[in-house]
């Protein structure tokens, strides 16, 4: 059932997949053990930069050494440098590669990967290609690059998570690719036991939604997207910043927070904490220069995907079954947080209190939402997490 989701949502010569027990993270690191058998002498993964703990330490549990491939900047959008990936092949030399670990579904100003040549490169070399596909299967965009990587290069299994992709609980994943024996292979290296209840949940799922009701979703997140993107367009120029130009990212869009960066260093934090408390709890605010040390590895402006990202900016994505009002709640509350933080600036130029400002709007409004999370009015998470 869920192959033919998989096939559905436009990986159309995909030949086996399966529910894993595991989240995203932990299936890339069975994928990579699996192949440790086939490549005895390889310790190194060719991984374009992309600031998600679980994507790095996938890498690092399975015991190989991360070779990090910095993003090119290209307007607004960070995209993969592949002269730099090909360079480190040689460089390192093909046998000694574990595989390329691409990803596809991503939070802008990234783009996904560009998969397809990718894909050819690693075909070119006779390196396996693993494709982080975490909440891909929502958009057909990046279902049709692993379709068209596959088609003209190599892939040899893509990952994808439960939760994001089919609205259940989190704790599951589905593995496939386009070879049987290896995609049985690697359903093979789990050892032991699992909870049914990951399988049991997408079963659920998909039989009351069925192929319409999922492809229906589709169309509406899609919808939504350009809905989202034309809502924070308006509002990034009202407020004097800017929708940043990503037209390769299907899923998520990012605003500038130049005036706030300026205003002071913790401004653009506060205002995401301002949010979360909001109830607004997936959008991401970026500052500039934070550094972050994963396993002994340092990433500079850990989370804007760069080491040198020009400007703060905020997330927020159109994930697989928002709705209108979802988008407009969202757009009323940053409206409100952003305003309340300009405002600030004029008040009192070194700290902004504003995350510590309730009006009796946002109680009310507060209350409003969980009244209607309680009714099950909006079983849509309106942005993903990080
Ligand atoms: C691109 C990407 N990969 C991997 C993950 C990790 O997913 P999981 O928590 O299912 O391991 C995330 C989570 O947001 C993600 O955005």
């Amino acid at each position: 059932m869920v192959l033919d989701i998989i096939r559905l949502a436009g990986v159309r010569t995909a030949s086996s997949c399966f529910v894993v027990p595991m989240a995203t993270g932990m299936s890339l690191t069975l994928c990579f053990l699996t192949l440790r058998h086939k490549r005895p002498k390889a310790k190194y993964i060719i991984w374009p930069r992309i600031d998600q703990k679980s994507c790095f330490k996938s890498m690092i549990t399975a015991g190989f050494e991360p070779v990090v491939i910095e993003n090119v900047l290209e307007g607004d959008e960070l995209r993969t440098d592949l002269d730099a990936v090909e360079a480190k092949i040689t460089e390192l030399g093909a046998e000694n590669i574990l595989c390329v670990h691409s990803t596809t579904s991503c939070f802008a100003p990234r783009v996904p990967d560009r998969v397809e040549e990718l894909a050819v490169i690693c075909k070119k070399y006779e390196i396996p290609h693993v494709v982080n596909n975490a909440y891909g299967v929502q958009s057909s965009k990046c279902m049709h690059l692993i379709q068209q990587g596959a088609r003209v290069g190599r892939i040899d299994a893509f990952v994808q998570s439960l939760d994001k992709n089919f609205m259940v609980p989190v704790g599951g994943a589905v593995i496939a690719g386009f070879s049987d024996s290896f995609v049985q292979e690697i359903s093979k290296m789990y050892p032991g036991r699992a909870s049914a209840s990951p399988s049991l949940d997408v079963l659920i799922t998909l039989l009351s939604l069925g192929a319409s009701g999922y492809n229906k979703l589709l169309k509406e997140r899609k919808e939504m997207f350009v809905y989202l993107s034309s809502e924070l367009k308006k509002l990034a120029k009202e407020l004097n910043e800017r929708l940043l130009e990503t037209p390769h990212n299907p899923i998520s869009l990012a605003l500038s927070l130049t005036s706030l960066s300026e205003q002071s260093g913790s401004a653009v934090t506060q205002l995401g904490s301002m949010l979360f408390t909001r109830q607004v709890s997936g959008a991401r605010v970026v500052p500039l220069g934070t550094s972050q040390t994963i396993n002994g590895y340092v990433f500079k402006g850990f989370m804007s995907h760069s080491n040198n990202y020009p400007c703060a900016y905020l997330n927020a994505a159109s994930a697989i079954g928002i709705k209108k009002q979802d988008v407009d709640m969202f757009i009323k509350r940053l409206d409100k947080c952003l305003r309340l933080c300009k405002k600030e600036k004029h008040l009192a130029k070194d700290e902004p209190r504003c995350a510590q400002q309730t009006t009796e709007d946002d109680v009310a409004e507060l209350a409003q939402g969980l009244g209607d999370v309680l009714q099950g009015e909006t079983a849509s998470e309106l942005l993903l997490s990080g």
